[in-house]
């Protein structure tokens, strides 16, 4: 756009009244791009407000299905416990298992995006999570992981 208001007013440069009307429309034009983006992104937020992924009602029947034959117990596998909240935030051997708001981080999600038959891909062997269950837990933890 600044480019546009810089190519605008040097066609009118012969006068200093026709430069500024060139400026003014630009400034304008940058207001309203400036009033309506704010809105735009907000719309965004509160639908997605909407649908808070909680660990009870999404993410445990995950773990229950995939995760728990392993992950819970007296003597769960690498000291990490998917059967409760309390568990996966505690974390594992390695350290933190979830990173609350940072999707990208911490080791479950290192062990989902891990490819097939590489040591340490979860659930180990063949199954996979579906791109439903992945993409859940990936908004679950973005949303705070509660
Ligand atoms: C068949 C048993 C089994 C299942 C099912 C399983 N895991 Fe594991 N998991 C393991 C074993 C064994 C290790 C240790 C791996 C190693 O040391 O290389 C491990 C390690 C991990 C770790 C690393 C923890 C740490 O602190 O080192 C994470 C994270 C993990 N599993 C997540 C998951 C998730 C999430 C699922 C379900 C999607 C799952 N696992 C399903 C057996 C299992």
């Amino acid at each position: 756009m600044a480019q546009g208001c810089v190519a605008v007013a040097g066609k009118h440069v012969r006068t200093f009244s026709a430069l500024s009307r060139a400026w003014r429309a630009c400034a304008l034009l940058a207001l309203l791009v400036l009033a309506v983006v704010p809105f735009a992104a907000s719309g965004e937020t509160v639908s997605e407000a909407e649908v808070t992924v909680t660990f009870a009602r999404d993410i445990k029947p995950i773990f229950d299905k995939h995760c728990v034959d392993c992950h819970s117990g007296w003597f769960p596998k690498a000291g990490l416990r998917l059967d409760s909240l309390e568990g996966v935030r505690e974390g594992g051997r390695s350290g933190p298992a979830i990173v609350p708001g940072s999707p990208e981080k911490g080791w479950i999600p290192h062990s989902l995006r891990l490819p097939e038959g590489r040591r340490g891909k979860m659930p180990p062997g063949e199954q996979r999570l579906s791109a439903e269950e992945s993409r859940l837990i990936s908004t679950w933890i973005r949303q705070g992981a509660r």
